[in-house]
Parts: structure tokens; sequence; C-alpha cells
């Protein structure tokens, strides 16, 4: 049987464990996550790239909770960070330096100085401005700095453009054309050691076509540089691969490894991937429970919950949609409902027109495939602490991240 959240006899279920029990001892709003699921998924991605020489690097802007990160870690995952921050909670679950790669644009002197100092697998730079200031902080350390160049390939992803990356227009990364020139710049710069390309088109992606065509452009580049007599140890293809979030078909870890592998084979580099939301999403449910029940003539049904854009912004950051379940479903009918969190926003709609059968006030409430792109983007709004995380792993359960109290959220203010 497939590992995490099904529904049995008596309600929502995760690997033998109830989700009724634990949230009765825990409360709501509360993050769990299956350590089984987030397993699977790994290992399945994995399997599907096992003819090439490759190495899943976890994105942890997707949910670098600790306890998911160890998950991953024991599993031979390496991990992709797009912040300082993001490389001290690597460093802090474990990972080695040689075993992070750092993205991201904008990045501060700071943050490129830590980079500089580590040692990481590779900085993946997103513009010559920020090579040449890289390549001046390497030289003020005494370090050679192993750096990639994010390319921007102009391929569109097919994705909602709040997460589409890869197009001109678009902010990430050097423009095709300016590939080749700068790294032939990168190899004349004392201090910084070109070694990779990289792209990432955008999140979500539900047609593996695009990832075919960035795969080509990556090898073309590398044939380039390597004529120009630079060496591309490896190829970083970033993340992106969707989920069914709406029961639909996403594609699999094999349908990408085939639409990818052939031209990274015959470039003869190393893959880099930077998968996040297809490890995490699936593996985790958000909890909350009903505050209040709302229905006048006129007016749609209200499910009104504890928990909303504070602890899950992707339906109001980008209309994302999220399956949501009764914890412990009630026999019968019930109007199709909007499934509305507490916050002061009208925007704050977790679901819309929803049939989740008859509910009442206290009972708890499922938002499924919540488990990327949801803590990591929770905030305190309306002064709410946030949510407690929990964490089932072989037959039992344990608070991972306990809740914010607003103790915590006072304490650094005067
Ligand atoms: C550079 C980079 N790598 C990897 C990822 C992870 O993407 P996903 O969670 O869609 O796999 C992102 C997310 O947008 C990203 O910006």
């Amino acid at each position: 049987m497939a590992a995490g959240f099904v529904y049995r006899e008596h309600g929502l279920n995760c690997d033998g464990v109830a989700v009724a029990d634990i949230v009765s001892a825990v409360g709501t709003p509360v993050y769990l996550y299956s350590a089984a699921r987030v397993r699977e998924a790994f290992t399945t991605l994995d399997r599907a790239f096992a003819a090439a020489p490759h190495t899943i690097h976890y994105a942890l802007k997707a949910n670098s909770t600790l306890a998911l990160l160890r998950v991953l870690r024991a599993l031979g995952a390496h991990a992709d960070a797009n912040s300082g921050g993001e490389i001290d909670v690597a460093l802090r679950a474990g990972f080695e330096p040689g075993a992070i790669v750092f993205t991201g644009v904008g990045k501060t002197r700071e943050e490129l100085t830590k980079a500089a100092g580590l040692g990481l697998k590779a900085v993946n730079v997103e513009s010559a401005g920020e090579a040449v200031r890289l390549g001046e902080i390497a030289r003020a350390l005494g370090r050679r700095v192993r750096v990639a160049v994010r390319v921007n390939p102009d391929i569109d992803a097919h994705t909602h453009t709040h997460i589409a990356t890869g197009r001109r227009g678009n902010k990430f990364g050097v423009p095709l054309e300016h590939v080749p020139g700068l790294f032939r710049d990168l190899r004349a710069r004392d201090g910084l050691d070109p070694v990779g390309l990289h792209v990432h088109l955008g999140s979500q992606l539900l047609d593996v076509a695009p990832l075919a065509a960035a795969a080509r452009v990556l090898a073309n580049l590398a044939r380039e540089v390597r004529d120009a007599g630079i060496r591309i140890e490896h190829l970083d293809l970033g993340g992106g691969l969707g989920v069914a979030y709406d029961d639909g078909v996403a594609p699999s870890p094999a349908a990408y490894a085939e639409a990818v592998l052939p031209a990274i084979r015959e470039a003869g580099a190393h893959l880099v991937l930077e998968p996040g939301r297809a490890l995490v999403a699936p593996a985790g449910v958000l909890v909350g429970r009903v505050a209040d029940l709302k229905a006048y003539p006129g007016s749609p049904r209200f499910v009104i919950l504890d928990t909303g854009m504070t602890e899950l912004i992707r339906p109001m950051l980008y209309g994302a949609f999220h399956r949501i379940g009764a914890v412990v479903p009630r026999p019968g009918e019930a109007p199709v409902s909007e499934i509305v969190g507490p916050l002061c926003e009208t925007s704050d709609t977790l679901g819309r027109e929803r049939a989740v059968g008859p509910v009442e006030v206290g009972d708890a409430i499922a938002v499924f495939d919540a488990g990327a792109y949801g803590m990591v983007m929770a905030s305190n709004y309306n002064r709410r602490p946030m949510a407690a995380e929990v964490l089932i792993d072989a037959g039992g359960w344990r608070v991972v991240r306990r809740r914010q109290t607003i103790d915590d959220l006072l304490a650094l203010e005067e």
C-alpha cells in the first residue's frame, strides 16, 4: 500500500496512525508529515535516474523543517539552498558544504562571503555582476569557489506565471546568448572555477517537454564551452516536477528521466536535480478545526476554519488548488461550501465550492498535499503564532516543531 494519508474505516489515517488522535493531542492548526511518503518519493525519483550519474539536491525552499531534512539526508539527498539562512539550516541538518548548491537571485555580499568560505559544491551565479563580486570575495579570502552559471533559456514551462522562471523577461539567470562569453570570463577570473551550467524553468510543471528542451539547451551549451576548452562537470536541471493536487495526472519520475536523460548522457556530464515540491508536497497535510459555520440566504455556506493564509498561502497567492476533507467524515449530504480561514482578508479562502459533507463546529478538517510551500511561507499576520509540526514515522509520531507562543513572538521586541 502506498505510504501517506488515506481514508480508512474510522477516518483519515497516516501510515497506521489515526490523524484524529494526533490532532486531539497537539491541537490545531497543525502540519502532519509522513516520513514514509517522503522516502517513497525520494527513492522513486532516485531509481528513475539510476541509468545516469546523478545527485538529488533537495530544494530546501519547499520545506526546510529539520526533521524532514534529516529524513532526506539519511536517504542520500544533497541540498539546494536559496539563501544564507537555508545554507545554515542545511548545515545544522548535517549536510556537508560540498553537498550544497546555492541558488538565488539577489545574493547579498554576506551570503556570497558565507558561500565562498564554506567551499560549497557550486554557487549558481545569476548575473555577470554577481560573478564579479564573488570573484573579488574569493580572492580576498584566498579561496577558489566552484560556480555554475544559471541560464535563462527563454522556455515556456506552461505553469502559473508567478512560478515560471525561465522566460526572457523573468528576473532569473543569464540570457542564453551571454552564457558562453561569461564562461570564458569566469575562466579568466582568478578565484572562480566554472564547473557547471544550471537552469530552473519554474515550479509545478505538468509537462516534461519543456524540461527536455532545457536539458537539450544545457547539453548544447556544454558542448560549446567545451569546444572553447572549458570542462563542464555537471549540468543542473533545477527542480519543477509537478504534483497532482486535483486528482489529475502529474508526470512520473520515469517520464521525467526519459525526457531529459538522452541530452544529459550525450553531454557526458554529471546530472544535478533540485526537486522540492515533488518530494514533500504529497507527504504533508495541514489540519484545522471548524471555528464557525454560516449560511444566510443569498450567500454561500461558509465553513470557517481556525487555519488559513497564515499557515498555507498558496491558494491566495496563486490560486492553487488543494483537496480538502473532514478528518472523520460524517454521514449524509451537505451543500457545497466556501472553506475559509479566520484572517481579516476576503482572499483568505482555502477552497471554493467544496463538498466536505456535513460538518460541525470543532470538527477537524484536512487540507491535502500541503507539505511543500506551506509551513515555509507561514506568517504571523494577525499576531497568529505559527502552527506545530508533527512527523509520523514507523507507526509512531512526534512533534518536530512546537507551536509558537505569544512569548516567542514578542521575544524580539522592545
Ligand atoms: C532554483 C530552484 N531550484 C529548485 C526549486 C524547487 O522547485 P520545485 O519545488 O518545483 O521542485 C526552485 C523552486 O522554485 C528553484 O527556484
